[in-house]
């Protein structure tokens, strides 16, 4: 007996189900699983005795390696986290919240393109041509000199394409591209004018670069799905007030999806920050509450500084607010600390923020916040010669500080800026320079390890 085959599938999130549900169990939208149609049954496969004839797979080694030469935006950090620059024919997802600047990168990777020789193509939903106008102006002479079309119908925008034959189109917004029949923007819509783009861009070896608006939960809004239909990712964050941009990969077919290129918003564009350790840890001064986090950035080591304040509290529960890490990190730091530490938290509200707006996704980041949060705590400044102390390392729920990768190139990092204290989790046989190791939370409290500055915390 053949095996039963899905037979309903959410428009949302390409979740295949068996029977319709209200609510689809992939993604948790409403209403969006549809009923596919059957597949026509394998007659007489069997039957038949002889082999039917049918297309000839080849071993790997005798298919040609088609490389491309990457198309440069002319933008080190884009590039980079691209992998080596923009794939010709490839597309390229950039979502991110309104105002963070997506335009703006797009509008300058295609000045860029565009005075590399190339032909390129803006096309503009959003904004009518005199606001990408004036934005470029802001831009400089390349940007000017980028073409645009201010059209949201999806026809036209088709038609431009295979007439202009761009070696690089911006579409800004896949939202806002318009299908007959189709509400812009909504599910159906998005994932259509993303077919009939992919389509295009394939057959006429165009670099499309979508631009896509990013919901509150912060996945790109529209159809998830979109993700799957695109060979490149990216997400570009921050907070709109904090000038410190980050961009990153969250799926790359052609590269890594560890790379973070750090920008940051000026008068005249976004300008590229090449050594952001420098940017991060400029500003950090020993105060209690504060330490730098030699955090991991793909390949690159990062340090950044996290602040912690803890103030007394009548609330119950006491707030807990995490600005740039895992709020459940913090809960699980602040349960070790009172549980392994003795430092008790209960009628406090605590405030752990990363300083400069950017965000750390890392488990290498729990000492530091836990260091923060117990000098916060004590009201004591973790310091050494006037420098702030830095650290990195998991914490286990047992109060263990555990290891994380690159201990090496961390240590090497807060050195090159001078942070000569560093702690960080046991490294089985190998030594690392300059690297105190801590082997617990209690220890890394302890006096020794923090030069005394705790003693009175825990
Ligand atoms: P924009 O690229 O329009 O954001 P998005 O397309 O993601 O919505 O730009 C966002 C903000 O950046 C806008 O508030 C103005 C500011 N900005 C500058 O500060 N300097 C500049 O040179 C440019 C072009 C924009
Ligand atoms: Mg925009």
């Amino acid at each position: 007996m053949a095996g039963k085959a899905a037979s309903y599938r959410c428009s949302e999130c390409g979740h295949a189900a068996l029977t319709w549900t209200g609510q689809c169990a992939g993604c948790g939208a409403w209403n969006t699983l549809e009923e596919l149609s059957a597949p026509a049954a394998r007659s007489g496969r069997r039957a038949a005795g002889k082999r039917a004839v049918g297309p000839k797979p080849v071993p790997l080694r005798d298919v040609k390696a088609e490389r491309s030469q990457r198309l440069g935006t002319g933008i080190a950090e884009l590039d980079r986290v691209l992998g080596g620059g923009l794939v010709p024919g490839s597309l390229v997802l950039l979502g991110g919240s309104p105002g963070i600047g997506k335009s703006t990168l797009a509008g300058m990777a295609l000045a860029n393109i565009g005075a590399a020789e190339h032909e390129v193509l803006y096309v503009s939903g959003e904004e009518s041509a005199s606001q990408v106008r004036r934005r470029a102006e802001r831009l400089g002479q390349a940007a000017l000199a980028v073409p645009i079309l201010a059209e949201p119908a999806l026809e036209s925008v088709l038609a431009a394409l295979e007439s202009e034959r761009p070696a690089a189109c911006v579409i800004d917004s896949v939202q806002t591209l318009a299908i007959p029949d189709a509400a812009p923007g909504g599910v159906g819509a998005v994932r259509e004018a993303t077919s009939a783009l992919l389509e295009a861009a394939k057959r006429l070896d165009v670099t499309l670069i979508l631009i896509g608006h990013v919901t509150k939960e912060g996945s790109i809004a529209g159809p998830r799905a979109l993700e799957h239909l695109v060979d490149c990712v990216l997400h570009f964050e921050g907070e709109r007030e904090r000038t410190f941009r980050t961009l990153r990969a969250l799926k790359n077919r052609f590269g890594a999806t560890s790379e973070v290129g750090v920008f940051e918003m000026r008068q005249g564009g976004l300008v590229e920050v090449a050594d952001p350790s420098a940017r991060f840890v400029g500003e950090a001064r020993p105060a209690p509450g504060s330490v730098v986090l030699c955090a991991m950035e793909g390949t690159r080591p990062l340090l950044v500084e996290v602040q912690a304040l803890v103030a007394p509290t009548e609330i119950v529960p006491p707030r807990r607010t995490a600005t740039g890490i895992d709020r459940n990190r913090l809960a699980l730091v602040l349960a070790v600390l009172t549980r392994h530490a003795g430092v008790s938290l209960s009628a406090a509200d605590v405030f752990v923020n990363v300083a400069g707006g950017v965000r750390v996704d890392e488990p290498g980041a729990d000492l530091a916040i836990a260091l923060a949060v117990a000098s916060a705590h004590s009201g004591r400044p973790l310091e050494t010669d006037g420098k702030p102390l830095a650290c990195f390392g998991e914490i286990g729920l047992t109060g263990e500080v555990r290891y994380v990768a690159h201990a090496d190139r961390r240590v090497a990092e807060a050195r090159k800026f001078g942070l000569s204290r560093v702690l960080g989790p046991p490294q089985g046989d190998e030594v690392i320079k300059g690297l105190s190791v801590v082997g617990s939370i209690k220890e890394a409290l302890s006096g020794s390890a923090t030069r005394g500055s705790l003693r009175r915390a825990a």
